[in-house]
């Protein structure tokens, strides 16, 4: 049944008809618990309350999937805007975005256009920015534009995806760049010919990973909810003396709060992700497909309104 509802969800979350729907009527059916706000004004009121309690931020302004040049354009100003609001306001936060809502899929021209235009803002305003990865079809092409980006910019990171089997490759690969990644199980449906299909082989592929970053001394964003790979990397740590400030622990905005508390008080690096802006829909498809328990907190708000 687990296994129906996910795959229902992610069928769901590239829906073009819904996700035009969602924009158009604005955050709906529980979807505020993971997504902090439909402007950067309301969501800056929730990262100072993050930043105040001792844990850092990643913004996401969300989108994806963009087919059409002027919609990236409009996406990128979004995210140059975001980055100004970030150093006027003195907010603890970095900026995440996604490679498809900057015009990875009209065009490289285009994409790299718009990712050099966000990242001198990043540089001017001293703002990381990381690229989320997306579906494996995508991660071939957004590993050789960071490679690309990273040779120009410090300021730059991007994700891994323990599910698929090019990983670790990727990992040897890249560390070549010393590149400051996030780490993650992986979020997308993806075929047995590229990912591990079995959970417990994709929680041993993240501990894989997690290990060998940390000892090719890179920065590592640990993203996970999951205790067994917080436990983990805290004893990778203490194994080999990696120092506090060469990692992190991420989890995502409206999940596990209190976990996010707890390693704040153990004095470790924690950041929120946090997601704002009108087109939701996808993230928050992808956030039930992840969690049963979130499909009834969102049945228990639709029949409560
Ligand atoms: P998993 O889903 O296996 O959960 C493990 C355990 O965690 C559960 O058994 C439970 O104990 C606990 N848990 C999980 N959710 C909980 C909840 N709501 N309440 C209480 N306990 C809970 N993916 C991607 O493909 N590309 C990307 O760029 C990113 N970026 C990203 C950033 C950040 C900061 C995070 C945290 C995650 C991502 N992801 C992602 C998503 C990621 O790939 C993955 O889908 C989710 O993090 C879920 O996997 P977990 O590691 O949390 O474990």
């Amino acid at each position: 049944m687990e296994q129906v509802l996910r795959n229902f969800f992610l069928f769901l979350s590239k829906n073009k008809a819904f996700t035009k729907m969602a924009r158009k009527y604005g955050l709906r059916f529980g979807a505020a618990r993971f997504v902090a706000g439909e402007t950067m004004s309301n969501t800056a009121k929730v990262i100072q309350e993050l930043n105040a309690k001792g844990m850092d931020v990643t913004i996401d302004h969300l989108g994806e999937f963009v087919d059409n040049e002027a919609e990236a354009k409009q996406r990128t100003e979004e995210c140059i805007e975001a980055i100004r609001v970030i150093s006027e306001q003195q907010l603890h936060s970095q900026l995440s975005l996604k490679m498809t809502s900057m015009g990875l899929d009209v065009s490289e021209e285009l994409v790299l256009k718009n990712m050099r235009r966000i990242l001198d803002a990043g540089k001017e305003y001293n703002v990381f920015v990381t690229i989320d990865m997306e579906d494996y079809e995508r991660c071939g092409k957004t590993l050789e534009i960071f490679k690309q980006l990273k040779s120009e910019y410090d300021g730059i990171g991007t994700v891994l995806q323990a599910y698929l089997y090019r990983t670790v490759e990727d990992i040897e690969e890249l560390n070549a760049y010393n590149p400051n990644l996030r780490l993650v199980k992986g979020a997308y449906k993806e075929s047995p010919k590229v990912a591990f299909p079995a959970k417990q082989d994709v929680d041993l592929n993240f501990k894989k990973i997690i290990k060998m970053h940390m000892l090719n001394g890179n920065y590592t964003a640990v993203a996970t909810h999951d205790d067994q790979m917080i436990e983990y990397t805290k004893h990778i740590e203490k194994e080999y003396n990696i120092p506090r400030d060469q990692f992190e622990f991420q989890m995502l905005y409206g999940i596990r709060t209190e976990r996010q508390e707890e390693l704040v008080a153990e004095g470790y690096r924690m950041r929120v992700y946090v997601p704002y802006g009108d087109d939701w829909y996808g993230y928050f498809m992808r956030r039930l497909a992840e969690r049963p328990a979130n499909v009834a907190f969102v049945v228990k708000g639709v029949i409560g309104k």
